[in-house]
């Protein structure tokens, strides 16, 4: 027997397709007593209990869990590192709050000891909300990519991550230039892309923060490195729009300016889109890209009601963010629970497999690493979590009243958050204990 070989018994559920593409029922698989085998890392058996334990060594150790349910671990597709020490800034809409309160933030970044210690804080955060995965900004400095890499490597997590690229339209002292921009970036990917569990996301802020030179030459960067990410913000807030209507007045609106700078295609991940026409949701969905849809943020800063069914009638690959600072929480749960109140303020329904297929196996399609995460299939690297179903006095006694796993899973994310989260697990470790 493997000395890292483990059982893991608990009722345990997994997304293993899109509710929208094959119905409710197909969509999931749930064992109310069922047993998670990890060897070296990754799921090497899930099942019941029933028929998995017979086969099993009878010196194997089996952690049982009561009250408790195993899922994958979150997958976070938009969340900025620099922002963790301005989360919940008052009273402005994007444009203001990113003046008034991220910029000024985001600047003390340059300080490498600075960076380091915010990264420990941010990941112990994503970790103790259960996300073992998340597509995260940087700052404009190399020093925060390095930070927070380090601290993912040094856990064995699987993290995508890049540098801001930012030319113009923002303070001098944040700031880069096409070139340097490129040099950075380079080097980045050179040292960190592939390395471990990592991979590297090209990142340009956002159009209005980039000249038409840095937006080309981030568009090279990913012709010169296969499976790189592209990570950057879309169709946002109505004045920022404008604002790229303004700076760009020869391209067809806000995505064409990232489509003439070859900056769609697998792995390009554009945050928000709560503003796209019908054509955009088409270009999106035929080049492969992806939105992250972050309902925290586009409440807190006002920004507008995400339209799901309009990206699903596309068929445009959708994660969830939590767009922390301007989202007002790390914890997916907390996150569901507002996309739920964002379908339900457009006469939508998100139903809680729905919303366990975003936060898990959609999230992993939308970065195109499903062959790894997002579910728990033998083969996959062993993410996951133990929700428990105790958590508080009020969740436990909701959880006495449900009549099925369906209930069970919406209580959990009306009501969960970081305390619903009991372990996390990261490549069959134990990352965080509640
Ligand atoms: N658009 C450009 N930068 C940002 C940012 O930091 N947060 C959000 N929510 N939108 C942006
Ligand atoms: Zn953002």
């Amino acid at each position: 027997m493997s000395a890292t070989r483990k059982a893991y018994r608990a009722a345990i559920l997994h997304s293993v397709a899109d509710p929208a593409e094959v119905g409710i029922e197909a969509s999931y698989e749930y064992f109310e007593d069922g047993l998670l085998l990890v060897d070296n890392g990754k799921v090497s058996a899930l099942g019941h209990a029933s028929d998995l334990l017979p086969a099993l060594p009878a010196d194997i150790d089996v952690q049982h869990y009561q009250d408790a349910l195993i899922t994958p671990g979150f997958i976070d597709t938009h969340i900025h590192f620099p922002q963790t020490g301005m989360i919940g800034s008052y009273g402005e809409q994007l444009l203001d709050w990113l003046n008034t309160y991220t910029f000024p933030c985001e600047k003390q970044f340059a300080d490498k000891a600075h960076a380091d210690k915010v990264a420990k804080i941010f990941v112990e955060e994503l970790l103790r909300n259960g996300t073992t995965t998340a597509l995260v900004f940087g700052s404009v400095h190399p020093e925060s990519v390095n930070a927070f890499f380090e601290e993912a490597e040094r856990l064995d997590l699987r993290m995508i991550a890049g540098k801001v690229m930012m030319d113009r339209n923002a303070p001098d002292y944040l700031t880069d230039t096409a070139e340097s921009s490129y040099t950075q970036s380079k080097a980045l990917i050179e040292h960190w892309h592939g390395k471990a569990r990592l991979h590297y996301a090209v990142t340009p802020r956002f159009a209005p923060t980039s000249t038409p030179e840095q937006l080309a030459l981030a568009g090279q960067l990913l012709g010169e490195y296969p499976d790189l990410y592209m990570h950057t913000h879309l169709s946002e807030n109505l004045k920022e729009i404008d604002w790229v209507k303004a700076l760009f007045p020869e391209r067809d609106g806000y995505l064409d300016v990232y489509d003439h700078y070859k900056l769609l295609g697998k792995r390009s991940v554009f945050a928000h889109g709560v503003h796209l026409c019908d054509e955009e949701c088409q270009r999106l969905a035929e080049t492969g890209s992806a939105v992250a849809f972050c309902p925290t943020s586009n409440l807190f800063l006002g920004s507008g009601l995400f339209n799901l069914p309009q990206a699903e009638k596309f068929k445009v690959k959708v994660g969830l963010g939590t767009d922390v600072g301007a989202g007002t929480s790390f914890s997916l749960l907390n996150t569901l629970n507002e996309a739920y109140k964002v379908m339900q303020l457009q006469g939508a329904r998100l139903s809680p497999f729905k919303s366990l297929y975003l936060a898990t196996l959609g999230g992993a399609q939308a970065l195109y690493l499903d062959d790894r995460i997002g579910n728990l299939k033998p083969g996959n690297d062993a993410d996951f979590v133990v929700l428990d179903y105790k958590a508080t006095p009020l969740m436990d006694y909701r959880i006495q009243q449900s009549n099925s796993i369906d209930e069970t899973l919406f209580v959990l994310m009306t009501l969960g958050d970081d305390r619903t989260v009991k372990q996390t697990f990261a490549a069959g470790r134990c990352v965080h204990q509640r």
